[in-house]
């Protein structure tokens, strides 16, 4: 299987999709404007090895590009970062992750999150 086709998402919940899958740890719902911390890291330990990594996250709130963080090998990809609620107005907005390995491509999870 080529990894480095598109993006790829957990279907089966195997240990090597768990690896990969970036999870977003956030809450459920939150206020509008409200600044709220979101983590992201994958289901199962990830190698972290020299011929084998995590070399980055993104996040995005539907297509918006919010943040990035850059590893090597002698980082743990796991990452918090601290994000602004959209304004009145919206009932709800998707959290999307990307993470990237170096030997098996783009993975990306999404969270729905609610406002209050
Ligand atoms: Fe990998």
């Amino acid at each position: 299987m080529n990894y480095f086709c598109g993006i790829n998402r957990m279907k089966e919940g195997t240990e090597f999709e768990r690896k990969h899958t970036p999870f977003i740890e956030c809450p459920d719902t939150v206020k509008p404007d409200e600044f709220f911390e979101v983590t992201i890291k994958t289901g199962y330990p990830h190698p972290i090895e020299d011929s084998h990594y995590i070399q980055w996250v993104e996040l995005y709130m539907s297509d918006i590009y919010l943040a990035r963080a850059d590893f090597t090998q002698f980082v743990k990809p796991e990452v918090k970062f601290v994000v602004k609620a959209p304004s009145k107005g919206h009932k709800s907005f998707t959290l999307r992750a990307l993470m990237r390995c170096n030997l098996h491509g783009i993975w990306e999870f999404k969270k729905e999150v609610k406002i209050e």
